[in-house]
């Protein structure tokens, strides 16, 4: 055994960080990360933080936003208590320290797709996702009780004889660790970087919820992959996004025509459900035959534009975009993970011992598809109800970890590296054609015969690219299977060949389990 720690943290997005600021100076703590501290889907996050916290505004319509958004999936319990504690959480934020943008002394909130009120903070302008991961950053690594190691590989989730998870294996700079812990904390984020346009940085790959699976957790609600809808379209190179308060402050969208489309898809146009927009933009790209539509900013004003979104007027001026003056090509990428490690809403999983919290977890709380900027409020509220429930846990004094055992795993190293990363590339591009925004059966069957064929044809061997790839595999088949069982469209959803909502699957979660586990 390396060490033995109180708790394991893996991911340093939010859920990861704001678990280790909570936890208490007397116990140990280890987080890991899989590059650096930053490469995480918060600190991409542009658009802000939604929450009841204005004069006038009241968790009950923040849930009842929450809850018209989701299509009929959302667990109320969860949405509750996200909405109720969601501004308190702000407010100690606040109270640390955290600043977020105002205008003439008070908050500057701002308004994104199906909100009913001007209810989202934001910070540094578009960059409220960075500021809150450099502030919890700065907090977390004031504290003594708390190792964070980056460039660190979880490899697994280790169990003891009954079943419940008493560490980590993790790889660093090519040498295997084993941690043990008393609870182990999951915070890796979500699978977006599965997908060929995504919005997430590359380390999204789901290798969180792949771990879990294979250690027996129930994993739920996997088809609901949220679709951004105005990444912006590079085809030479990586996607950004351009966040949806840009549309919230007044940005349109047109067509290959220059026409503004949106009003005939939804009443609340540019600002419908982002499902709708993603699906609406699909729509007038293939009836115009064109990879991209046009999101217009022109008429913000070149002095608020700088101000008020300097991320992406400086990102898309690299890329020779000048937002004051030019449309800006946008389509739908890959967003955000609805569905992942089941959990309650203290972060519990079916398997003792193991926590899920963040993007990585599925309460439930966003159903179908999630509302705009739910998701940094999601992660705090969350891990804050996973690290008092994990304190409870007590190490168990004959839980040692069988090194040798698992390591028997690790003895065989195989040379097959480019046929594995070649699998993960097409897995990329088969994900985005089979699983992307539109579905049908005979796809989803297609692609999960390809994603057998493949597992079957890598090599039993052992290295870091084998790994990715099964893991990548997994997710693959995760979203696949319940895609294809779920015979129905309902919020991020969608199958061409069943368009409408069934009464039937209202309010039921496909949930899946490796019973080898
Ligand atoms: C955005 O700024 O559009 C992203 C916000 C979110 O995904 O919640």
């Amino acid at each position: 055994m390396n060490e033995v720690f109180d708790f394991v943290i893996i991911g340093s997005g939010v859920a990861g960080l704001y678990s280790a600021l909570n936890f208490p100076e007397n116990t140990k703590v280890l987080l890991l990360t899989k590059k650096r501290v930053e490469d995480c889907n918060t600190n991409q996050a542009q658009g802000g933080i939604a929450a009841a916290v204005d004069e006038g505004d009241s968790w009950k319509l923040h849930a009842a936003d929450t809850l018209n958004a989701s299509a009929s999936l959302c667990e109320e319990e969860a949405v509750e208590i996200l909405t109720k504690e969601g501004p308190k959480e702000i407010k100690r934020l606040m109270n640390m320290g955290m600043e977020f943008d105002h205008k003439n002394g008070k908050i500057d909130f701002t308004l994104e797709g199906a909100h009913g009120k001007r209810r989202i903070l934001h910070a540094g302008g578009d960059a409220t996702g960075k500021k809150l991961r450099e502030f919890l950053s700065e907090k977390v690594g004031k504290k003594k009780n708390v190792k964070i190691v980056e460039n660190a590989l979880v490899l697994e989730l280790l169990k003891n004889n009954s079943g419940r998870v008493n560490g980590v294996l993790a790889l660093e700079d090519g040498i295997f660790k084993f941690y043990k812990a008393r609870a182990v904390i999951l915070a890796s984020g979500g699978c977006g970087a599965l997908y060929e346009s995504t919005t997430n940085p590359d380390v999204a790959t789901g290798d969180g919820i792949a771990m879990a699976y294979e250690a027996g957790a129930e994993i739920m609600d996997m088809e609901f992959i949220q679709f951004h809808p105005t990444a912006l379209y590079n085809p030479k190179g990586l996607s950004f996004l351009i966040s949806e308060s840009v549309r919230g402050e007044g940005a349109i969208l047109l067509n290959e025509k220059g026409e503004r489309f949106m009003p005939k898809y939804h009443e609340k146009a540019e600002l419908a459900p982002r499902d709708v927009v993603s699906r609406a933009i699909m729509s007038e790209m293939k009836r115009l035959k064109t990879p991209y539509v046009w999101l217009d900013a022109t008429h913000l004003g070149s002095e608020y534009i700088q101000e008020r979104f300097p991320t992406i007027f400086k990102t898309l001026m690299k890329y020779g975009i000048d937002m004051r003056k030019d449309r800006i090509p946008v389509a739908p990428a890959a967003h955000y993970t609805m569905g992942g490690v089941k959990t309650d809403t203290f972060g519990r999983t079916n398997i003792p011992g193991l926590y899920a919290c963040g993007e990585v977890a599925c309460t439930g709380v966003h159903g179908a598809n999630r509302l705009a900027s739910n998701s940094l409020l999601e992660g705090l509220v969350f891990s804050h109800r996973a690290v008092l429930s994990a304190q409870r846990e007590e190490m168990e004094s004959d839980d040692e970890v069988e090194i040798q055992k698992i390591m028997q795993k690790y003895e065989n190293r195989s040379k097959m590296v480019s046929k594995a990363k070649e699998i993960r590339r097409e897995l990329r591009h088969k994900l985005s054609l089979y699983a992307g925004v539109e579905r049908n059966e005979s796809d989803l069957r297609i692609f999960l015969k390809w994603i057998k064929e493949k597992n079957e044809g890598l090599e039993e061997g052992w290295n870091e690219d084998i790994w990715k790839t099964r893991k990548a595999l997994t997710v693959g088949a995760l979203i696949a299977k319940a895609a294809l069982l779920r015979n129905e469209s309902r919020g991020a959803h969608f199958r061409k060949d069943h368009p409408e909502s069934k009464k039937e699957w209202e309010n039921f979660h496909i949930i899946t389990t490796n019973k080898g586990g």
